[in-house]
């Protein structure tokens, strides 16, 4: 089942008419639900990027990287997006899940980044490997590498039921055209595309054409990989941040992305627990409306 243009608006409208409730009583609130056009599923409006997940298992900083996941998973958290183009992320996360006993509980993202055929199956049985479980809700064409190959093999795999979901991802303006020409020519059930405050290009073709073809979207570079931080500095948050139940910048960035109307799932990047836990509080409380989005607009772009 798909769901129509029409109903996401109007689910999206319904969580930015939610009612206002002080900052103690919202960080305990569940998080907020969105829906998977393809399937009708729910999942938490907000997911973790682990591109910095690096190193060696014995390193000064798996620790830190744990806590970070338990703090996101003790949070509600589930949706996990990993490569195996991060260095050894995925080694990385698979041992935390296995460690800490939550492989089942998280929805987990992966890619594949090769050309052809027979090195694109060794490197998503080597994710399989690496990840654990039977199968992954989401597998994404890396950077469109490859394609078109990749895609047939991920498509037989989703039938085996190896996949749940199948997608694309780019990071990339110059990759525009070529990701929409991709989303018209296959049954695709996410893109991945960066987004954010300060960088609104995908707004112009391809989140509206997602939202048109009943596919879900994830959303890389929420903060322009800090661009948006620096941009703000230590200026205050503006008044209008309360009406939208946020209480740190992160907050202000990720809630702009969570209320385009296509839905789309943020995966901030975080190795820290404090920034896990603030990113899960994004999804919690009020949306920016139409009206807000753009005055949110208008108070960054003078600072980019
Ligand atoms: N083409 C692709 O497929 C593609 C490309 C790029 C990224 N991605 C995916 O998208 C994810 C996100 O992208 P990204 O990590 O490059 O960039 P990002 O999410 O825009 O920014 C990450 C940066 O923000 C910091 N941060 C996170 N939460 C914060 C908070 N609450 N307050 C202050 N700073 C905070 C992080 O530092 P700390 O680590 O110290 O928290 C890190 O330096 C990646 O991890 C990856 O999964 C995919």
């Amino acid at each position: 089942m798909k769901l129509t243009r029409r109903n996401l608006i109007k689910s999206a409208v319904g969580i930015a008419a939610g009612a206002s409730l002080p900052a103690s009583i919202l960080a305990q609130a569940p998080l907020n639900m969105i829906t998977i056009p393809s399937s009708g599923q729910q999942v938490p409006h907000i997911g973790i990027g682990c591109r910095n997940y690096r190193g060696s298992l014995n390193s000064a900083e798996m620790p830190v990287f744990r806590d970070t996941f338990a703090t996101f998973h003790q949070g509600g958290g589930k949706v996990v997006d990993t490569s195996p183009n991060y260095g050894n992320s995925e080694e990385i996360i698979g041992h935390i899940m296995r460690d800490q006993g939550i492989r089942d509980d998280l929805w987990i993202a992966t890619k594949v980044d090769r050309e052809d055929r027979e090195s694109g199956i060794e490197r998503m049985e080597n994710s399989f490997a690496l990840l654990g479980g039977e199968s992954f809700e989401l597998m994404q064409v890396h950077n469109l590498r490859g394609t078109e190959t990749q895609l047939e093999t991920m498509k037989a795999w989703k039938q085996q039921g190896r996949f749940r979901y199948i997608g694309i991802t780019t990071s990339n303006d110059r990759q525009y055209s070529a990701m929409e020409a991709v989303m018209n020519a296959h049954d695709l059930d996410f893109i991945q595309v960066d987004y954010s405050l300060g960088n609104r290009n995908a707004n112009d073709r391809l989140l509206p054409l997602a939202l048109d073809r009943g596919i879900g979207v994830l959303v890389n570079l929420p903060f322009g990989r800090g661009r948006l931080f620096n941009a703000v500095g230590d200026r205050p948050l503006p008044d209008w941040a309360a009406d939208i139940d946020a209480s740190s910048w992160a907050q202000v960035f990720l809630k702009y992305v969570m209320s385009h109307p296509s839905g789309a799932i943020p995966i901030p990047g975080t190795t820290k627990p404090h920034h896990a836990e603030d990113n899960l509080n994004a999804a919690r409380g009020r949306l920016p409306d139409a009206t807000l989005r753009a005055e949110m607009e208008r108070f960054i772009d003078p600072l980019l």
